[in-house]
């Protein structure tokens, strides 16, 4: 049995892409594995310093955790901040994690120059506490999209110099994980690569939509000036509407408009009708369940307390462990 960990920052509600990207693979292990899901709220402080809404935007994520189907009796689904033991792994790790290559890391490189005014620490070290994140339960299976990539990559070179600098054989290698063994990387609407919520409006579809924001979405989504010649190649954001396809629709549908496009006869506003009804039909039941959960209050805090409790007696564990490894002792 292996250990499987998974986050997503608290700073918006859950799209398509943290769907396909993330859950789906994590909710498909959970009974096969010791499976970790948390919250990443301090992760959330990075981008968000003073969010009013904090305690807010934890509860929706988890709600929609739950409604994507983490069933809390058997995995671990937990709050970043609940973890306390989390933040001195964090500064334990800190003191071997080097100043260049933190530079060197592109989601760094992205936020400075998303937020030029807000190049702080956290920023940072935000791939050290996601490495903390993950080897403090000493997960090897991480199961995210393609743009964390890198930060796995960074979580192995603290855990291995960890071992190295002190000669121990405690951290596990952690490696980013996929079902169909590629990672994914969901399109937007907007004819953009990926979809993600801090994109442009109108770029993602989220799991709480309702129909008609949906179809309004899906509808003004980007695609091209019309088929041009039989046999003509894709656009990007023409092939980013068949990607979506594959992923809600049926084979048979997404055959259908792949030959109208191959023999140029497609209408892309009949492509995006049938889009956007499949994508209503995936995310009907999760919406419910998203109504049905957010009003219970009683069930939220019995999950979030279940959680912390499990992630914390790991947590503790390796406390222990690391601090007698580095040398602390108590007197
Ligand atoms: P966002 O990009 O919307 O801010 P996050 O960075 O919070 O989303 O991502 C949370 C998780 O969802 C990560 O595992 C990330 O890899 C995954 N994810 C986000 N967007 C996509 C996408 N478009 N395709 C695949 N996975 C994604
Ligand atoms: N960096 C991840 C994101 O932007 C969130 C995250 C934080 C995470 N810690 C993690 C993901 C540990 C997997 C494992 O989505």
């Amino acid at each position: 049995m292996e250990t499987v960990l998974s986050g997503i920052r608290s700073t918006g509600h859950l799209h398509l892409g943290n769907y396909f990207g993330a859950i789906r693979n994590f909710v498909k292990m959970q009974h096969e594995h010791r499976c970790y899901f948390f919250i990443a709220d301090y992760h959330s402080l990075t981008t968000h310093p003073a969010p009013g809404d904090l305690h807010r935007n934890v509860r929706q994520v988890l709600v929609e955790y739950l409604a994507a189907g983490i069933d809390p009796e058997v995995a671990t689904l937990y709050i970043q901040s609940d973890v306390p033991e989390v933040a001195e792994l964090y500064l334990l790790l800190n003191m071997n994690a080097y100043k260049g290559e933190l530079e060197r890391c592109t989601s760094f490189k992205e936020k400075v120059r998303k937020q030029p005014d807000n190049v702080n620490a956290g920023l940072l070290t935000y791939p050290v506490l996601m490495a903390a994140d993950i080897i403090i339960h000493r997960a090897t299976k991480v199961p995210v999209g393609k743009d964390q990539e890198q930060h796995l990559e960074m979580a192995r070179t603290f855990a291995n110099r960890f071992n190295r600098l002190y000669k121990v054989d405690y951290f596990p290698a952690p490696y980013a994980f996929n079902f169909d063994n590629e990672l994914v990387k969901v399109p937007g609407l907007d004819g953009s690569t990926k979809m993600g919520k801090s994109e442009a409006e109108g770029n993602a579809i989220f799991l709480a939509d309702e129909p008609g924001a949906i179809r309004k979405k899906v509808m003004r989504a980007t695609t091209d000036s019309g088929p041009g010649i039989p046999g003509e190649e894709m656009s990007q954001p023409v092939e980013n509407l068949f990607n979506l396809m594959r992923l809600v629709s049926t084979a048979d549908t997404v055959e259908h408009f792949l030959e109208s496009f191959q023999q140029a006869t497609i209408r892309y506003g009949d492509m995006k009708k049938q889009l956007a009804e499949d994508m209503i039909r995936f995310t009907a039941p999760l919406r419910e369940r998203i109504l049905e959960l957010e009003a219970d209050t009683d069930y939220l805090k019995k999950v979030a307390g279940m959680g912390a409790e499990k992630a914390r007696e790991s947590a503790r564990k390796t406390i222990r462990e690391v601090r007698e490894i580095i040398g602390f002792k108590p007197f």
